[in-house]
């Protein structure tokens, strides 16, 4: 087995509380195998373009608490191509990379597959606050990001309650829907669109704020994903159904922001850990995953063609939270 001198780390795609905790985690176990580190910013554009840190183990000290990325991050259009990921080939034989630790989703790790396939080592930890990554029950960012949504939402109530009002609001989560549902469920919503589902809007949207209405409720509180559509284009249509004037929230990367809670803090510190313990143990070319509480690694290329679905029961709770809601109703959309 090649003994491992040194590594680099990166993150990548759009940032989530928690990746500064997987950083920090992946810095301190490899020292403590004895394992150089070497930071590289701006994702996998770093790489190509030989953007480096060195890094010990002030370097990564009280960055534990903080959001973003000390490493940065970015999208690159570059590192889709063969030239420039032959230029990262480069950079990781310039400066002795023995593997890589790459922290973010999906698009990191299609990234990571290829860098792989032209022979260096990588191992994923993931990081999105989509949780959108088919091979991990949860990925770093999910549990603060709801949170963060789910304080503006209470906000939003508020106001809405008062004037007796109908709030749109739109979330994050691209083409998925877990962060639209766990917030909707959190909110007690009165009706959540996500991309999972198609949209019936009489159904889904129309009859929810009805029936609520009809139970004495006068103030609605309706969750969007953003995979669905425009929450401007969901208010307009609720106008023109309804005749109410709802208000349209966009929440946008505020969700991204703040200090990673305890779920992020405490599941980033143990995936850093994992990763380099696979690495240190010579097992590279993987993801690092969550089930059933545990850990797990799973080969790039499976993990890449898992999928997670939405668990469509918890749609069905939300609805059943809300007054009026006919249980028949609910168990006839199976
Ligand atoms: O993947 C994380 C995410 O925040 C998605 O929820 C969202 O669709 C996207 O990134 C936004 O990307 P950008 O920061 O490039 O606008």
């Amino acid at each position: 087995m090649k003994q491992i001198k040194r590594i680099g780390v990166l993150t990548s795609g759009g940032d989530a509380p928690g990746m500064n905790a997987a950083v920090r985690a992946v810095v301190r176990t490899a020292l403590s195998y004895g394992i150089e580190v070497v930071g590289i910013r701006r994702g996998w554009q770093g790489l190509i373009n030989s953007d480096f840190v060195r890094l010990n183990s002030e370097s990564v000290g009280h960055i534990l608490a903080r959001g973003g990325t000390m490493l940065y991050t970015a999208r690159s259009e570059d590192f889709m191509t063969k030239k420039g990921r032959e230029k990262a080939v480069t950079t990781c034989k310039m400066l002795g990379l023995d593997a890589i630790v790459a922290i973010g989703g999906d698009g990191t790790f299609r990234g990571a597959l290829e860098l792989s396939r032209m022979g260096i080592p990588v191992v994923g930890v993931p990081a999105t606050i989509d949780n959108d990554v088919g091979c991990t029950n949860y990925t770093i960012g999910f549990d603060t990001a709801c949170n963060t949504a789910i304080e503006c939402i209470d906000k939003l109530r508020d106001t809405m309650q008062s004037h007796e009002r109908c709030s749109v609001v739109e979330v994050m989560g691209r083409n998925a829907g877990f962060l639209a549902l766990y917030v909707a469920i959190a909110v007690g919503a009165t009706a959540v669109l996500v991309p999972e589902k198609e949209l019936d809007f009489e159904k889904d949207v129309v009859e929810r704020i009805r029936e609520s209405r009809l139970a004495g409720v006068s103030h609605f509180m309706i969750v969007v994903a953003e995979g669905v559509g425009s929450a401007v284009d969901i208010g307009k249509r609720i106008k023109e159904e309804l005749g109410m004037e709802p208000r349209v929230t966009v929440l946008g990367h505020i969700q991204r922001g703040g200090s990673p809670n305890a779920r992020d803090r405490e599941t980033a510190t143990r995936m850093g850990f994992y990763a380099v313990n696979a690495i240190a143990q010579g097992r590279f070319n993987c993801i690092i995953g969550t089930k059933e509480g545990g850990i797990v690694e799973l080969p790039i290329e499976e993990a890449l063609q898992m999928k997670k679905h939405l668990q469509m029961d918890r749609y069905k709770i939300m609805e059943a939270m809300q007054l009026g809601t006919k249980m028949e109703t609910i168990l006839a959309e199976d």
